[in-house]
């Protein structure tokens, strides 16, 4: 099978120019000025923007109460093509072994995208850290660690998460941290409820941004100790992100990852009417304006590097799921659904609003959730050699997210009303067409692991750009 894509201007996260792409068995092949292949397929992308395909590297198909991978093609119609999911250990399994049974049982022949695993430590003991060291084996090389949630199954304190740092470092595991103070978060909980402040609009008080702020430096400097890499997921303020690029201006290999819906929503929206505002609950909380201003810059500018989603739609959606919330905030399940949105609301309101360049889309969307990942050439580009995940973006649509359009399984979205800027007109998954004008027209649970290779990050492989951007 083989396809060629003609007179595109090709993105890339350093580059812009026009171009042909010829891709043979599931790989881009050439690149370059009127290629001269025999295809099975040719597109005419003329007037079309080419850029590599999707990697949302933070999405929840099975943790956290969130609907399977049957949805998951979702991720296509919206331009993605490789998802970054979560993999829960149950108690007295290894993570090398949660990974492969999680394969096997949930999503070996039902994803649609391309994957790739985080693990998340859920049964701190010595024998969960020293077995850091055989995740890479499964191609993972990532391992997220809650700070947040005590009295919960997967919180991890100060010491198991020092621990975990050092033998990742040692194995080239990442650690990922969801940094909240979970004592602050508890007591303020338990207060507010108590004071009968039980409406969803409480919510944000009871998750403050300095027990984000805190956990995080506590996160940074313990990596420092540990002579570690760390990967800040969901950063949603500006007192957090400053920490970020502090260490990282310092030469730290740490790394801050925001979501689209820290970009696109405020904390308004947890005071809608109808207990509209649970659907927007997720931990941390939506911020204030003045947080959502700072996220733009910071990822304009480089202190953060990646835009997730955070997917998480979750089992009963708002009526079944959201609603057992409604006489005490604390009991919403968190998440909300978004990764079919994630590229069209970067686009219409980060490149077409003059936020972010389309460089700037391509790098934090698809390229650097790669790199992070550890799955960079084979993803996040287009050159000779890596996956053929291509998209042929149409700037000239216009048009609004509609719940109707939505292929996440929940009975909401997210971003409902929202205009919408241009779309992905064909999305191809190794070279195989899998969405066309926002709808899903490929084979479903095809999607294979991307093998995350160890000590993913370093600064090094960062640093370069981004100390241009800071001077800007
Ligand atoms: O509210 C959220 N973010 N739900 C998913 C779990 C997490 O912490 O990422
Ligand atoms: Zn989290
Ligand atoms: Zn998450
Ligand atoms: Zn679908």
């Amino acid at each position: 099978m083989s396809l060629l894509i003609k007179n595109g201007n090709i993105i890339t996260s350093t580059n812009e120019y026009q171009a042909d792409i010829y891709v043979e068995d599931e790989k881009i092949v050439a690149i370059g000025e009127n290629l001269d292949y025999k295809a099975d397929e040719t597109i005419d992308a003329t007037g079309k923007y080419v850029f590599p395909g999707g990697v949302d590297e933070h999405v929840h198909y099975n943790s956290f109460n969130s609907l399977g991978y049957e949805h998951s093609h979702a991720a296509l119609a919206g331009g993605t093509t490789t998802v970054g999911d979560f993999v829960m250990q149950p108690e007295g399994v290894s993570l090398k072994d949660s990974v492969i049974n999680y394969k096997r049982d949930f999503v070996d022949g039902v994803s649609t995208p391309d994957y790739i695993f985080h693990g998340i430590i859920m049964d701190p003991s010595d024998e969960t850290i020293e077995g850091l060291k055989d995740v890479p084996s499964v191609g993972v090389s990532s391992v997220k660690v809650f700070m947040a949630y005590k009295g919960m199954p997967f919180y991890v304190d100060d010491e198991w998460l020092f621990k975990a740092l050092q033998n990742g470092k040692k194995a080239g595991v990442t650690i990922m941290i969801h940094a909240e103070n979970a004592d602050v978060v508890n007591i303020r909980t338990k207060q507010l409820i108590e004071e009968g402040k039980t409406d969803v609009k409480y919510f944000p008080k009871s998750r403050p941004v300095f027990a984000e702020a805190e956990a995080t430096s506590r996160a940074v400097y313990m990596a420092k100790i540990a002579d570690a890499p760390l990967f800040v997921v969901h950063v949603t303020n500006q007192k957090a992100a400053e920490v970020i690029r502090q260490a990282y201006n310092e030469g730290m290999s740490v790394y801050g990852e925001t979501c689209t819906h820290y970009l696109m929503l405020n904390d308004e929206v947890f005071s809608k009417p109808n207990f509209e505002g649970a659907k927007y609950v997720c931990t941390p909380p939506i911020r204030p304006q003045s947080d959502v201003d700072f996220l733009w810059e910071a990822i304009d500018r480089g202190w953060l590097l990646a835009v997730g989603s955070d997917h998480c739609a979750i089992v009963g959606g708002f009526e079944e799921g959201k609603k057992k919330g409604l006489k005490d905030f604390s009991k919403i399940p968190p998440g909300s659904p978004g990764v079919q949105d994630r590229l069209n609301m970067m686009w219409t309101y980060g490149v077409e609003e003059g936020k972010i360049s389309r460089q700037k889309f391509v790098e934090v969307c698809c390229t650097n959730p790669a790199k992070v990942c550890g799955v960079y050439p084979q993803k996040g580009d287009l050159i000779v050699g890596s996956d053929a995940d291509i998209v042929v973006f149409n700037p000239e649509y216009k048009g609004t997210i509609k719940f109707e359009d939505a292929l996440m399984g929940s009975d909401y979205s997210t971003y409902e009303g929202y205009e919408q800027k241009g779309r992905a007109e064909k999305v191809f998954l190794r070279g195989k067409l899998m969405a066309e004008n926002g709808k899903f027209v490929g084979e479903k649970g095809i999607g294979k692991q991307a093998m995350s290779k160890p000590y993913a990050y370093s600064y090094s492989k960062f640093k370069e750009k981004e100390s241009l951007d800071d001077n800007k």
